[in-house]
């Protein structure tokens, strides 16, 4: 076995060094804690970027995969198989929108987003029209398609040129947003209704009404990235439940997968058969072990299940609001963006290592995605690690 450093060192040289990591070598996980190498323990409050939604060891989807595993764990998309068929019946049925199309990750999945859109601007909107607008600080993805629908501007110069057809609407701000779509036509509105990378901003509810609204008036699409904030993750199975609207395509990722790689978007009336044999594909979509997973993840996400996700985030959030350097929250139920007074949410991530727990920042906030399973009693251990950081 490696000791800490000859694995720090081999991780350089043999990694392609897109990550800055954390000084932390995972071992195992249990619950909601992650011990490393060393036998440290840290309350998990980041869940591998927000897809270990079930946290780790959970019990039903632990046999699903295992079970799914022994059967077979692969086929393709050439022939039938149950799990994927299961799990499309179930999203269909509690998102009630029409159709899935599956993926392993969340930019394949707005790639696929992307791709509908367009086609349907190109060949079945009254019109042909194929631009799409996104908004700023939004994330989509990492790839090409997705990296331009992305609104953060870090991430895209060095890539040019990027992709043409995507316009960058500001946040919150219907009155540009009908400017937008009177100049360029768009074919489709992309957005996150809660913003992960651009800082855990929860959109206005008014914004996003109007926005639909403005779909419905000019057939525009209305594309709901609900990668990070889907999945019981805000509170409700998906975010656009606590807006009123129902769009046209909505992707996800993450959560669904409980730690394995599977996302894809739901379709409505208007896109479910846009995409037809030869659009698309993806070796690994419908993974037969992923799907068995997902299935085993959206039955636990029972309305008492997502009951209890809305009790421990507001048990969470009271405790945040009154602790002394929490100057504001922002996100929706377990999906929470603190302002700090007196540092940056980075600064307050490495001073929550030092004290037994991992978080993420986002832009300037400290950014918290506990698992959804987590215990009372684990709460209570991350409020007490909280309160030594931000009180
Ligand atoms: C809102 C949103 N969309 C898309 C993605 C891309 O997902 P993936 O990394 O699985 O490709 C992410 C990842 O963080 C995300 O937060």
């Amino acid at each position: 076995m490696m000791d800490r450093d000859q694995l720090k060192a081999k991780d350089l040289q043999y990694i392609v060094h897109t990550y800055n990591r954390y000084d932390i070598v995972i071992d195992h996980a249990k619950g909601a804690v992650l011990t490393d190498m060393d036998g440290r323990d840290f309350y998990d409050l980041c869940s591998g970027y927000g897809a270990n939604s079930l946290g780790y060891g959970d019990p039903e989807w632990l046999a699903a995969v295992t079970e799914q595993l022994s059967k077979v764990q692969h086929t393709s998309n050439l022939y039938y198989s149950e799990p994927g068929v299961r799990l499309a019946e179930k999203l269909v049925t509690r998102s009630g929108l029409c159709k899935v199309w599956f993926a392993n990750s969340g930019g394949e999945a707005n790639e696929a987003a992307i791709k509908t859109a367009r086609k349907y601007g190109n060949t079945l909107a009254d019109h042909r029209k194929n631009t799409i607008i996104s908004l700023k600080k939004s994330f989509h993805g990492r790839t090409l398609a997705t990296v331009t629908a992305t609104g953060l501007a870090e991430a895209q110069d060095v890539f040019a040129p990027l992709v043409p057809g995507f316009i960058h609407a500001e946040v919150d701000d219907i009155a540009q947003l009908k400017a937008l779509t009177e100049e360029h036509d768009p074919c489709a509105f992309i957005m996150e209704l809660v913003q992960g990378e651009g800082g855990v901003h929860a959109l206005d509810r008014d914004f996003v009404q109007a926005a639909a609204e403005l779909c419905r008036e000019k057939d525009i699409l209305f594309i709901d990235d609900e990668v990070q904030a889907g999945i019981g993750r805000t509170g409700t199975l998906f975010t656009y439940e606590q807006y009123g609207i129902m769009p046209d395509i909505v992707s996800f990722a993450k959560g669904i997968g409980a730690g394995l790689p599977i996302g894809g978007i739901i379709c409505g009336p208007k896109t479910c058969d846009v995409l037809v044999p030869g659009d698309h594909g993806s070796t690994f979509g419908m993974n037969p072990v992923c799907s068995a997973g997902a299935c085993a993840v959206l039955d636990k996400l029972d309305e008492a299940f997502l009951e209890s996700v809305r009790a421990k985030a507001d048990r969470l959030r009271n405790a945040l609001s009154e602790m002394k350097s929490v100057s504001g929250l922002d996100g929706l139920g377990l999906m929470i963006g603190i302002d700090l007074i007196g540092m940056s949410g980075s600064e307050a991530v490495g001073k929550l290592m030092e004290e037994g727990a991992i978080a993420i920042p986002a832009q300037n906030r400290l950014r918290l995605l506990p698992p959804l399973t987590i215990s009372d009693e684990e709460l209570s251990g991350v409020i007490e690690v909280l309160r030594k950081v931000l009180d």
